[in-house]
């Protein structure tokens, strides 16, 4: 089917002032905003900044504006603004980043007060994951969710949609090639890229399946982004997975079998966790995130040389949480050790809290250690004994069954009276499933992944 062919508006109606606004082209050169309430947070403003230059931004100063009363058209009061207005034109910036999710009406209203492109913190980390996008999957999840965020903004006409390479921030991807683009368009387009997606996550869960009958554990990498985790994952694997001194350099997941000494894995390395990660985005990386969920051990990698690691492990915790993770069994390893004085490579094996691994991904000290406590980890041994289920929990006798976990087994009028035997990571699966806690007696708590 073609497209209609572009037309001028024929409404009159719709020849008003919003309607026919043109977004500023803008550049790289950036001034950064940082709204807050209450008191200000340094590391708000820093992660930001680290963010803009991730994304190629050439920052000229940075400005906070309190904001205690949101103001709906603006976000920002009008004095406040005139301010910003005149540090802009003083720096002499063409792209104002605003560290806030701004509603449509707001990044209008900002452009034309501030007379420079405004890209919002969504529109700043969707630029970065279109610039990282390596896999025709990362692509695809990419463009769709630009496209989503881009459809709020819509305001009027034509446009053949087009990826526009290079460019300045927020204008990479589809972009707005005459002033705005149709929603036709771009519901036909999201439709289509979402088939093409669907397509590819079946043969994605085709590809999970055989990793998962071949009963090789799988193992995860996740962490804050630049904590390490391409690092880790080439020096584990050898292979040439992407680092770079830039945030998000890690956007599509990347599963290699590996040998260990002590016997095969399959290791996934994930996208970078960022603090309040758009939700948009959290859904269209889910396929990746899925890699995590599904892993029998999370290696979650810290930068032990930041100032806020703890925040940072809370922060990566609770985004495992939302995607249903949070109760896998994980390692913590303290990468970059080379940058701390005095710390050597060490293991720690605390009873109630996950192993901690202290190593150099970049030097490859300590990871003999990791070796080991990944091994330790993966042996916990067996999960043993006297199960007995109800008839109605049918489903998980056919799971046990078909784990060839069942040793012994007698059905009466009451259920199944089973003697099983089953890998600790398969009773932790199934134990999270429907009539799952009848495995609690048998399977020791999972430490407390919040103590550290
Ligand atoms: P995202 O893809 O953004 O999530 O990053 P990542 O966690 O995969 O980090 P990556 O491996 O790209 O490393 C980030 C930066 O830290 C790079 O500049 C690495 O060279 C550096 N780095 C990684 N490991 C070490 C280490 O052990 N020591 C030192 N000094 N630097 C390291």
């Amino acid at each position: 089917m073609s497209n209609p062919p572009p037309t001028e508006p024929t409404d009159p109606t719709r020849h008003n002032d919003s309607l026919f606004y043109e977004r500023k082209r803008g550049g790289n050169n950036a001034l950064l905003i940082q709204p807050y309430a209450g008191g200000t947070d340094p590391s708000l403003l820093e992660e930001f900044v680290e963010l803009a230059a991730s994304a190629g931004a050439n920052v000229l100063g940075t400005a906070t504006a309190r904001i205690d009363k949101p103001n709906a058209a603006t976000l920002i009061g009008k004095g406040k603004l005139e301010e910003i207005k005149a540090q802009a034109l003083a720096v002499e910036a063409d792209l104002i980043l605003v560290n806030f999710s701004l509603s449509p009406t707001q990044e209008r209203n900002l452009e034309r007060a501030l007379q420079a492109r405004v890209v919002d913190r969504t529109g700043l980390i969707l630029d970065i994951f279109a610039q990282r996008a390596r896999t025709h999957e990362g692509k695809l999840q990419v463009e769709l969710a630009q496209l989503k965020h881009l459809s709020t903004r819509l305001v009027r006409g034509w446009t053949h949609l087009e990826r526009q390479r290079g460019g300045a921030i927020g204008l990479r991807g589809p972009g707005e090639t005459q002033l705005e683009m149709d929603r036709r368009i771009i519901q036909r387009k999201l439709e289509s890229l979402q088939r093409r997606l669907d397509k590819v996550e079946v043969q994605r869960t085709q590809m999970r399946r055989a990793r998962v009958r071949s009963e090789v554990p799988r193992v995860a990498l996740v962490g804050y982004t630049n904590a390490g985790k391409s690092t880790l994952f080439n020096r584990l694997t050898g292979a040439d997975a992407y680092a770079a001194d830039q945030l998000f350099a890690t956007l599509d997941p990347t599963v290699r079998k590996l040998n260990l000494p002590t016997g095969d894995i399959t290791l996934a390395d994930t996208v970078g966790f960022v603090r309040d990660l758009p939700h948009d985005l959290v859904a269209a990386f889910r396929s990746t995130l899925s890699e995590a969920r599904e892993a029998d051990l999370l290696l979650h990698v810290i930068d032990a040389a930041d100032p806020i690691r703890d925040e940072r492990i809370g922060q990566v915790n609770a985004v495992l949480k939302e995607i249903g993770a949070a109760d896998l069994p994980q390692i913590l390893v303290f990468n970059k050790v080379d940058l701390l004085e005095g710390r050597s490579p060490r293991l720690d094996e605390p009873v109630d809290a996950p192993r901690r691994v202290w190593l150099s991904a970049a030097t490859g000290e300590g990871m003999d250690l990791l070796h080991q406590a990944i091994a330790a980890q993966l042996d916990q041994g067996l999960v043993t004994g006297e199960l007995r289920l109800p008839l109605s929990a049918g489903k998980l006798h056919a799971r046990l069954q078909s784990l060839g976990a069942i040793r012994q087994q007698s059905v009466d009028e009451h259920g199944w009276q089973l003697d099983i035997s089953l890998p600790l990571t398969d009773a932790r699966r199934l134990q999270a499933g429907p009539h799952g806690d009848a495995l609690d007696p048998l399977i020791p708590p999972a430490p407390d992944p919040n103590s550290f």
